[in-house]
């Protein structure tokens, strides 16, 4: 008798359980809902790109537009790397430095998650969870915000079907009358191909593969040393804090190497340069550099998965503030190694997708600082098979060239070049911010071990010292 009390009562917990959503029962509870645990993930990793009139194919801001897409986003945010990982962000994990700047990546937690709230039908939640609303500036989501300064490049046309194209475009006047020191820039395609048929790949959806651009002032003499290159794909530039970017008065925005290639769509479009600027009366207290290394000895048969490696020898020491993967679409993958003496570290690993050529800026306390004569090795793995669903036709033989069917083998990085003086300092810096004891390292700072800098020769071979600014 007493014991089928006890299991009636347990029979009504269950009911009532079952009937009324968790959070109903006065707490927050272990199930995963939209409104507690997804929504703010969508918020700081997704929406910038899936909201109307962004680059996405379809809106994440909302309940009602998540839903439908549950299965999806778990399969896309499961894949962690490589073609279609969602979102877009390549860096490994297991490996190499973590720390960058507007890292969008997710954790392992993020990503169990998703997959269970997918798993367990996508539950709203209690609608009490949800975060407020993320405000865009206005419906260009600019990754720096609001942009201080926004240039318009000349307009082109491309058919359906067209060879690539390679050229220059006219220059652009910036319209400044005073200088300006340039924090952070993004340069975005904006064309009217979107809503036509036609492929739906990142690829389809843009006709410029990159843009080179860089700055003259007023008497025709180049600006702010090297600028970023515009790609497919690519995120926005933040400048080290301490290095902003000189726009001069009365300067022009060229881009003299240009690559179109055709999408599928007539298409019209235009490239958007936004630039976040430093309050008047900032001055930069280094410059940095583009740094820029690879090889031409690419040769990969049909069918087949290759690597190769290209080195560079520092001249001077260097911060190397951001690591920057460049190759095509037999790209899948590329690591950044620093060998000192018989020191070997890997700096980074990323996966490759060539529809995102990502830029990762490190946060400033990351960066790593390489002694004169570390010597940079990028290892490229490359994919030439049916595996890799970027190569158009795997059967081919494939070599270096311009074309996304061609192949590169680049690490296009920024850097600033320091002094034996600035480099102690900034070792000396990393060392107190790190709270290291002597003898103790940090990742990407072999000399952080030591509390006095050991003196070290240009090394033979370490190419033109470069006079730091
Ligand atoms: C930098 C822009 C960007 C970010 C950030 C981004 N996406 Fe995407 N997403 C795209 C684009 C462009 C596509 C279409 C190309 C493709 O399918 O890969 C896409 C495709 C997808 C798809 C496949 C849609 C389909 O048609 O099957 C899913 C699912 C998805 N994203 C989910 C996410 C989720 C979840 C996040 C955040 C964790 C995210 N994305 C972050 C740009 C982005």
């Amino acid at each position: 008798m007493r014991s089928s009390i006890v299991i009636a009562g347990t029979a009504v917990v269950l009911a009532a359980g079952i009937a009324l959503p968790a959070w109903s029962a006065g707490g927050q509870t272990d199930e995963v809902t939209f409104t507690k645990d997804i929504a703010p993930i969508l918020q700081r990793s997704c929406q910038h790109c899936h909201r109307p009139d962004s680059i996405a194919p379809m809106s994440l801001l909302t309940y009602e537009e998540a839903r439908p897409w549950a299965r999806a986003i778990k399969q896309r945010t499961s894949l962690r790397r490589g073609r279609g990982a969602m979102p877009p962000w390549f860096i490994e994990k297991d490996i190499g430095i973590q720390r960058f700047k507007d890292d969008i990546s997710l954790t392992e937690a993020e990503i169990a998650k998703i997959g269970k709230w997918a798993d367990n039908g996508a539950p709203r939640g209690n609608p009490a969870d949800l975060p407020p609303a993320k405000v865009f500036s206005d419906n260009s989501a600019w990754q720096i915000g609001t942009p201080d300064l926004i240039l318009t490049s000349p307009a082109v046309q491309m058919k359906p079907i067209n060879p690539d194209y390679w050229g220059a475009l006219a220059p652009v006047p910036t319209g400044l009358t005073e200088d300006r020191y340039v924090a952070a820039m993004e340069i975005k395609e904006v064309n009217d191909s979107r809503n036509k048929p036609g492929r739906e790949t990142v690829g389809g959806r843009f006709v410029f593969h990159h843009a080179v651009m860089s700055v003259n002032g007023p008497d025709g003499r180049p600006s702010g040393g090297a600028w970023p290159v515009h790609e497919v794909g690519r995120n926005a530039d933040v400048f080290d804090t301490q290095a902003g970017k000189l726009l001069r008065a009365g300067s022009t925005v060229s881009f003299p190497s240009v690559h179109l290639h055709a999408n599928g769509k007539e298409t019209n479009a235009a490239l958007q340069i936004g630039f976040k600027f430093h309050p008047v009366g900032y001055k930069p207290q280094i410059q940095s550099t583009l740094i820029s290394f690879g090889t031409d000895d690419l040769d990969f048969p049909g069918g087949a998965r290759v690597s190769q490696s290209a080195y560079m020898v520092l001249p001077q020491p260097l911060k190397l503030t951001v690591f920057e993967p460049h190759m095509h679409a037999t790209g899948v993958r590329m690591c950044l190694d620093a060998i000192n003496g018989s020191q070997v570290e890997t700096l980074n690993c990323a996966s490759y997708d060539h529809s995102w050529v990502k830029t990762y800026a490190y946060e400033e306390d990351a960066a790593p600082l390489l002694p004169r004569g570390t010597i940079l090795k990028i290892t490229g793995y490359f994919d030439n098979t049916p595996a890799n669903k970027n190569v158009v036709d795997p059967r081919n033989w494939s070599g270096l060239g311009h074309r996304s069917i061609d192949n590169m083998l680049i690490m296009i990085a920024q850097g600033v070049y320091l002094t034996d003086e600035q480099f102690a300092q900034e070792v000396g810096k990393r060392r107190s911010e790190l709270n290291l004891a002597e003898g103790q390292t940090a990742p990407g700072c072999p000399f952080c071990t030591f509390s006095k800098i050991p003196s070290r020769p240009t090394p033979p071979g370490a190419g033109p010292a470069v006079r730091p600014q």
